[in-house]
């Protein structure tokens, strides 16, 4: 072995020995736990948030992570020194991380992106030449729009209705194709059934990419078991607020896209041409990229899985259940849902309230009750105008009504849902 090899063994095995067994071990905490927001009249309350579908606090054991890395923080692959080999092999430890927490392929790509929306532009970008995707209505923003031949879905009226539907779109279409869902709603939190609509892709030759921004920090996600082609994920919402997030999935077709970003690390060589990089992490990754936003995102894997899922999961279901209820027993507010009340989902509840706009609904909560919600369309504008039928509301930018979304996760506690059924009740009876 030579010195070199020896001296590049180390930093790796430092990044390696610092990865957390995978025990079960207590729901961590989130920073900001305490934090007091002021409210009308000038009182300071413990801040209720509510608002985790749009971005989760920092969990305490990503904050040490990174906090831990700074020290030796330098640049990764091309430096020699110790430092930068360290920070190196941390950053590719994360790469191992995260495809483990997804359950890939030993071969899939793992390229870190700045987001969900970075992700899935990534591919879009990388599709063989005419390629159609097939899109449902119901989608975020992010996984909408940026396909360059789509063919869209209409909302289904039930599971088995969407399986039926991808599979007669993808029956009509010639050519590569590509079917993309989210793995739950950012509008009702309904989870989407996505190992059949993977079946229904591969039957018809297509490839599936799943949004999963709003399932893994709520569920376990297993893209082997689930025969999922491509998976795109955002770190803001998993607890790790360091602009990263990440397309993991199969490798030729990003091997052969354009590399997404030109520049230093995505080339092998240059002289009158580049050659560049055919590894999909090194090709799509020029520039420095986002190093402590990497190992934040292993870091929150990590700390979910060394959790467990099953307590995650009891813990969401006691609270959501909880406010669930509590939203019904209100006469005025009607939760927004695709597939009917008992359809699972993860922590993520839309509604209206009779009489208020949800702009109104939602600065309410804010000055009197110190509760940070989400009001508007949630980047899914044609899913919410479906499930609010179109209704109007001349103050809302399009002239149509929108919605209040409320969303926990870990960190939100039974007073914080209570506080909200009772200020939404409170709010109805003036
Ligand atoms: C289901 C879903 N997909 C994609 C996105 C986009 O995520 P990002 O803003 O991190 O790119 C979001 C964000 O709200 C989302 O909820």
């Amino acid at each position: 072995m030579s010195t070199l090899t020896i001296f590049s063994s180390a930093p790796a095995r430092a990044a390696a020995e610092e990865a957390p067994a995978v025990t079960s071990r207590p729901i961590p905490a989130v920073l900001g736990a305490d934090l007091e927001v002021p409210v009308k009249g000038g009182r300071l309350v413990g801040y209720a948030n509510l608002d985790y579908a749009a971005s989760a606090p920092c969990l305490e054991p990503v904050s040490a992570a990174v906090t831990a890395a700074l020290p030796a923080y330098s640049s990764v692959h091309r430096g020699a020194g110790y430092a930068s080999q360290l920070t190196t092999a941390r950053y590719e430890q994360a790469r191992h991380t995260v495809r483990a927490f997804v359950g890939a392929r030993p071969d899939d790509a793992v390229i870190f992106t700045r987001n969900t929306t970075d992700a899935t532009n990534l591919l879009s970008r990388c599709l063989p030449a005419g390629t159609t995707t097939v899109v449902f209505d119901t989608e975020h923003h992010a996984s909408l729009l940026p396909w360059q031949k789509s063919v869209r879905l209409a909302p289904p009226a039930f599971p088995g209705e969407a399986v039926r539907a991808a599979d007669a779109a993808l029956a009509g279409i010639e050519g590569p194709k590509l079917l993309v869902v989210t793995a739950a709603s950012n509008v009702t939190g309904e989870i989407w059934p996505i190992a059949a609509l993977a079946h229904v892709a591969h039957r018809h030759g297509a490839r599936i990419l799943v949004d999963a921004a709003q399932l893994v920090p709520h569920r376990r996600l297993n893209l082997t078991a689930l025969d999922l082609d491509y998976v795109a994920f955002s770190g803001h919402k998993l607890y790790a607020p360091f602009g990263a997030g990440v397309l993991v999935g199969r490798r030729d077709w990003l091997a052969e896209g354009e590399p997404y970003l030109k520049g230093g690390g995505a080339v092998r060589s240059v002289g009158e041409d580049a050659e560049w990089h055919d590894d999909p992490e090194p090709r799509h990754e020029a520039g420095t990229p986002n190093v402590l936003g990497a190992i934040a995102l292993a870091a929150a894997c990590d700390a979910l899985t060394a959790t467990g899922w099953t307590a995650l999961v009891r813990e969401e279901e006691r609270l959501i259940a909880r406010l669930r209820s509590g939203l019904a027993s209100i006469e005025g507010v009607r939760e927004l849902s695709l597939w009917g009340d008992d359809h699972p989902r993860v922590g993520i509840v839309s509604f209206t309230v009779d009489g208020y706009s949800a702009r109104e609904v939602a600065e309410s909560l804010s000055s009197e009750y110190g509760i940070g919600v989400r009001d508007g369309k949630f980047c899914a504008h044609p899913f919410v105008r479906h499930l609010l039928g179109g209704q109007a509301d001349e103050g809302c930018e399009d002239g149509t009504a929108s919605a209040v979304r409320a969303s926990i996760g870990i960190g939100t506690t039974q007073e914080h849902v209570d506080r909200l059924v009772a200020a939404l009740r409170d709010l109805v009876s003036r």
